[in-house]
């Protein structure tokens, strides 16, 4: 005669407690699920105005990327070195709407320009990394800015927007 352990067979006890557990862990995913998807505004929050937080590790430097921030365009450029030394170097009072580099970055983060790329003749979007002033050529009319968002020449009547944001850490910011 042969008899079973009860590793082979599992007893009704076995199972109920099993059972109980795997409800346990299914409650509690569905407990913590709207807790850790409230943390992420939806799409339509976004759109309304909340803030967004970008990650700029994969910017190399000399490069620009565009994320959207209440409806805006919003460009992000990793400066080089010459970019920021040739911003830094103007004289205000070449430029149409003065304004200092050191106004237009973060302390401490002055490779990275963040401005609303809406051109502030007409409002076209001006494209990044183009024109005579290595920042922005606005394809409608002309205009074009220098690698702190400024002015430089065209019709466009004042520098691109800085929208507010703030460093969280030296690779992430906060726009909004
Ligand atoms: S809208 Fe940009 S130059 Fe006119």
């Amino acid at each position: 005669m042969t008899t079973a352990s009860s590793a082979d067979h599992p007893t009704r006890r076995d199972f109920l407690f099993v059972a109980t557990g795997a409800a346990a862990v299914v409650g509690a995913a569905a407990t913590v699920w709207p807790l850790v998807a409230q943390m992420n505004p939806d799409a339509a929050t976004i759109a309304a105005g909340a803030p967004i937080q970008v990650d700029l590790t994969p910017i190399a430097e000399g490069q620009d990327i565009k994320v959207f921030w209440r409806g805006k365009p919003i460009y992000i450029s990793h400066r080089t070195k010459k970019q920021i030394q040739e911003a830094q170097s103007v004289p205000l009072s070449s430029l149409p709407d003065p304004q200092p580099d050191s106004a237009r970055v973060k302390a401490g983060h002055d490779q990275w320009l963040v401005v609303i790329g809406i051109c502030t003749h007409l409002g076209c979007i001006p494209i990044a990394h183009e024109g005579n002033y290595d920042g922005f050529f606005c394809p409608c009319h002309g205009s074009q800015y220098d690698s702190s968002g400024r002015i430089r020449q065209g019709p466009a009547p004042a520098n691109l927007p800085v929208p507010p944001y703030a460093f969280l850490s030296d690779t992430k910011i906060q726009i909004g």
